[in-house]
């Protein structure tokens, strides 16, 4: 399938390119690379041994977003664009509205106008809300605490009215905590200034360039005291993609939402300390207070992607970290470190 990726740029679509190449199917990317950046596009050359054809538009714009649907005429799209900092969407509701839920709408839009009938959502375990129960199956009544979740809320009761009024089929794909980087260690999270992510920020210390990782909370009521979270490989998580695409190409489904976790629970300190064990180097830290917002415990249930998608991440937390080092240390600024040298 001509598969258009949406923020294929980005750190998941990215991956996500890869594994859809690997599969047989013919991405096409389209990014306004306003959190990412074009020196991606040669390295998905190197990994896939293909040129994947990208388009630079921001799809807000409506009438770009159509002349671009026009021109690739994709057969499905997986809709990863979007704005994603939870802190920023707090301080700033009407950046993440107005770029989420138009690039979401421009989109549809212009998928219904061409006649292209297949959308993969990123959406997140973040629209479970506060009340969820810590193992959390797949369930309808959503909610999120911050604008930036209220975004995937709203996008998924958007989609969701939209293909029961019409034969546009959508996959919700909620992800719970994506990490790792590709083995050849030239594809990877490139996060901008300070990472407010466990995981890059883990690395970051551990390749010494910040002093010591602040552990937000050693009193929630978990096994050692600090939160647990559903890590899963990112390869793992693009993996789940074209499972899920190939699932509803099918055509006997509308909308159907799936959770994409390991359904593992992992405490901060067991990253940290499988980090340690990965890189052969130290992970200084201070247990500092808790993070407002943050659960004690979320993690998947995976039963309905193993039986409907035939789908489960294999890829084990000391992988996640060894991908992530690896990453880490040939590209020490992220994208910005220039022609990495791979390993691999
Ligand atoms: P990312 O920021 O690396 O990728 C998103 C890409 O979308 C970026 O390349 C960005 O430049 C692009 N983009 C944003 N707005 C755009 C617009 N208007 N037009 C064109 N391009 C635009 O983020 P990611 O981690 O790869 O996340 C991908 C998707 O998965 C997002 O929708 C995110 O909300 C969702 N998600 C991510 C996580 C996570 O922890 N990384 C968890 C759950 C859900
Ligand atoms: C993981 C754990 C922190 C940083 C976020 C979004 C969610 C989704 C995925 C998009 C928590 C702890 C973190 C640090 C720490 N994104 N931590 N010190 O909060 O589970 O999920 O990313 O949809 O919506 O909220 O991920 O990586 O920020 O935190 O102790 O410096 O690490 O308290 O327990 P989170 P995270």
């Amino acid at each position: 399938m001509r598969v258009l990726i949406t923020g294929g740029a980005g750190y998941i679509g990215s991956h996500t390119a890869v594994q859809l190449v690997r599969a047989g199917h013919d991405p096409i990317i389209v990014d306004s690379y306003v959190n990412s950046t074009p020196a991606v596009l040669p390295r998905l050359e190197q990994v896939t041994g293909r040129r994947i054809p990208a388009y630079d538009i921001d799809l807000v714009d409506e009438a770009a977003t159509r002349a671009l649907f026009d021109e690739a005429r994709p057969d499905a799209v997986i809709h990863f664009a979007a704005l994603k900092a939870v802190s920023e969407s707090v301080d700033d509701p009407f950046s993440y509205y107005r770029n989420n839920l138009q690039s979401a709408l421009s989109v549809v839009g212009a998928m219904l106008d061409v006649g292209c009938r297949t959308m993969i959502f990123s959406s997140s375990a973040t629209v479970y809300g506060d009340g969820a129960a810590p193992s959390t199956e797949e369930q309808d009544h959503l909610s999120s605490g911050t604008p930036y979740g209220r975004t995937k809320v709203m996008i998924e009761q958007i989609l969701t009215d939209i293909a029961r009024a019409s034969d546009l089929r959508v996959a919700v794909l909620r992800y719970f905590n994506p990490v790792g980087a590709h083995p050849s260690g030239l594809l990877g999270e490139s996060p901008a200034g300070e990472p407010s992510n466990l995981m890059p920020y883990i690395a970051q210390v551990a390749a010494g360039k910040r002093e010591r990782l602040t552990v937000f909370g050693g009193d929630y009521p978990t096994p050692d005291g600090t939160c647990l979270r559903d890590y899963l490989h990112v390869l793992d998580l693009a993996d789940g993609h074209v499972a899920a695409l190939e699932k509803i190409a099918e055509g006997s489904i509308d909308v159907r939402a799936w959770n994409l976790g390991r359904g593992t629970p992992v405490s901060v300190l067991e990253l940290i300390h499988a980090f340690e064990q990965a890189s052969g180097r130290p992970v200084p830290y201070v247990v500092g207070p808790r993070r407002a917002g943050d659960l004690p415990a979320v993690w998947a249930d995976t039963t309905r992607a193993r039986s409907e998608l035939g789908w489960s991440a294999e890829r084990s937390v000391e992988e996640m970290c060894a991908d992530t080092w690896r990453w880490q240390c040939a590209n020490p600024d992220g994208y910005d470190s220039g022609i990495a040298t791979a390993h691999g």
